[in-house]
């Protein structure tokens, strides 16, 4: 009788974690990996990374510095549910990781190009991130609208003429309190026709959103901020 009530509660057991298992599969998931290694120990290896690979950025990443603006407005307003929209390679995605490492947060981030897809993968694997990181190989025109959110820390840097799509699709899963990040939004580059043009026209012209410009990026960085629902 006992082992019989044994058997049944480690079926249980296994059925009970199946479920976990295949409900952190859909779209939105929180990562499987445990995150214990947050702390001193990861920070070195973050910063062993970062100071490994500064000079190797080569696929449209953001520059360190902008990195940093990232890391901090993450870690600064406690965001935890951060989403980026353009990959890459990963640079980005290891600043606001590893700053969501501290806040308890992680991070979904969309690539739509198989090869960069997998070197970011393997590099927040290689920085000790991987844990804080859902990485997606979609059409983010795609993905985006169907992601369920909310989200609190939205990074966009992905192609800049769909920015304003991107933004639109977010809007309603962006809580009050959080941020639309764009990069590349410099009057410099909106006058060269980047295409980011209508997003920065749309965004100022809304009046729930409180948007700055960063003037300590070169290329540009809008942080719009919601502060009420319309
Ligand atoms: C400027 S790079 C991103 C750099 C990255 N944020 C970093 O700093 O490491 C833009 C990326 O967006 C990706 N991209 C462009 N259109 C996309 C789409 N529709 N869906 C997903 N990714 C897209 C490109 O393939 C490219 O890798």
């Amino acid at each position: 009788m006992k082992s019989r009530n044994m058997t049944a509660i480690g079926l249980a057991a296994v059925v009970a974690s199946a479920v976990l298992l295949s409900a952190a599969s859909g779209p939105g998931a929180a990562p499987r990996q445990t995150r214990s290694a947050a702390g001193p120990e990861l920070d070195r290896k973050v910063q062993a990374f970062l100071d490994a690979n500064a000079r190797g950025w080569r696929d449209m990443n953001v520059p360190e510095a902008d990195g940093r603006i990232l890391y901090d407005l993450v870690l600064e307003n406690k965001y935890t549910r951060a989403l980026e929209i353009g990959t890459s390679t990963g640079h980005s995605g290891i600043w606001i990781a590893w700053a969501l490492s501290k806040t308890g947060g992680r991070l979904v981030t969309v690539e739509i190009d198989g090869g960069r897809y997998r070197e970011a993968v393997a590099n927040f694997r290689e920085a000790g991130l991987d844990p804080w990181i859902d990485a997606r190989l979609a059409d983010a025109h795609e993905l985006v609208p169907a992601l369920a959110g909310p989200f609190d820390f939205v990074f966009c840097d992905a192609d800049k003429d769909w920015y304003k799509n991107y933004f639109v699709a977010v809007l309603p899963k962006l809580t009050v309190g959080g941020a639309f990040v764009a990069h590349n939004v410099s009057r410099r580059m909106r006058r060269g026709g980047w295409g980011s043009g209508d997003f920065v026209e749309h965004v100022l012209s809304l009046p729930f959103m409180e948007t700055t410009f960063r003037e300590d990026s070169w290329s540009g960085i809008s942080v719009s901020v919601k502060r009420a629902d319309k």
